[in-house]
């Protein structure tokens, strides 16, 4: 379980979360989503200790705020939304750094493992700064898996923590990166996930948060959340769920800005 109470974050002066309640199960993809600016990345950087916060933040029982770097990085893994390398690493190295981040110790078999379940074998040895922009985030999303490979360890579940990871991929690796994480989770690991793309959220998560304005709108099923009013107000232009029996939700923009 990853559960959070009452976070308020802080950042230049301006509260940029607001009391926000956020809990996700494993076994699941909960999704977060909300305009630009309404504070995703923040609750995500507060729920993995990388910004400071009041309130209460547990992964699995261990107290975000006092637990220390490597008890978080044995349990978490963490895909931020901007991936810029400063020095000229290769893409194993950047695979091995994640790995020597979790329990399992570096290893090339297991750096191989995690790029091919990218959909980047024999990347390796290549300069991480002369691949594409969708094939960096796929070597971050890499290095995030090798850091917790076994969706459950020991001691339970591992998590996956995603900021936008589809946003500069293409269709098909969209849809490659999702059933990863789908993997993960009905492998028993959590899974939280930043979405822009609705229609992807509706297709894969189970439950999702909606964010506006540094507070949470509503949290549930994804079929109680997404509906014309939510996301309508949250996004201030006028949307419409729709729903293609059996159960394939869709959501259409209804008119320009409301
Ligand atoms: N370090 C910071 N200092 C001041 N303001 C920040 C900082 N980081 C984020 N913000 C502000 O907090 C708000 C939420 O940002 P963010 O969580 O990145 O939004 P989202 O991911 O939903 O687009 C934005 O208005 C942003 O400008
Ligand atoms: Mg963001």
């Amino acid at each position: 379980m990853l559960k959070a109470q009452d976070l308020t974050v802080l950042l230049g002066g301006r509260e940029i979360l607001r009391g926000v309640d956020f809990a996700a199960k494993p076994g699941e993809i909960t999704a977060i989503v909300g305009p630009n600016g309404s504070g995703k990345t923040t609750l995500l950087r507060a729920l993995t200790g990388d910004v400071g916060f009041s309130g209460d933040a547990r992964i699995e029982g261990l107290d975000v705020a006092r637990a220390k770097p490597w008890e978080l990085a044995a349990r978490r893994s963490v895909l931020s939304q901007f991936t810029g390398v400063a020095f000229p690493f290769t893409v194993a190295e950047i695979v091995h750094i994640g790995q020597s981040a979790g329990v399992r110790g570096a290893g090339s078999e297991l750096t191989e493992r995690a790029l091919a379940r990218v959909g980047l074998s024999g990347f390796g040895p290549r300069p991480y700064h002369d691949l594409s922009g969708g094939e960096q985030q796929r070597t971050q999303l890499a290095r995030a898996l090798a850091q917790v490979w076994d969706p459950v360890g020991g001691d339970g579940p591992n998590w996956l923590i995603l900021d936008e990871p589809v946003a500069s991929l293409d269709i098909a690796h969209q849809l490659e990166v999702m059933t990863l994480a789908r993997d993960f989770a009905r492998a028993g690991g959590g899974v939280v996930a930043v979405m822009h793309d609705l229609n992807l959220t509706a297709m894969f998560a189970q439950s999702v948060a909606l964010l506006a304005l540094g507070e949470i709108v509503t949290q549930g099923p994804v079929d109680d959340v997404f509906t014309d009013q939510n996301l309508s107000r949250a996004y201030a232009c006028s949307l419409r769920v729709n729903t293609v029996p059996p159960a394939a939700t869709y959501i259409l923009p209804h008119a320009a800005r409301a």
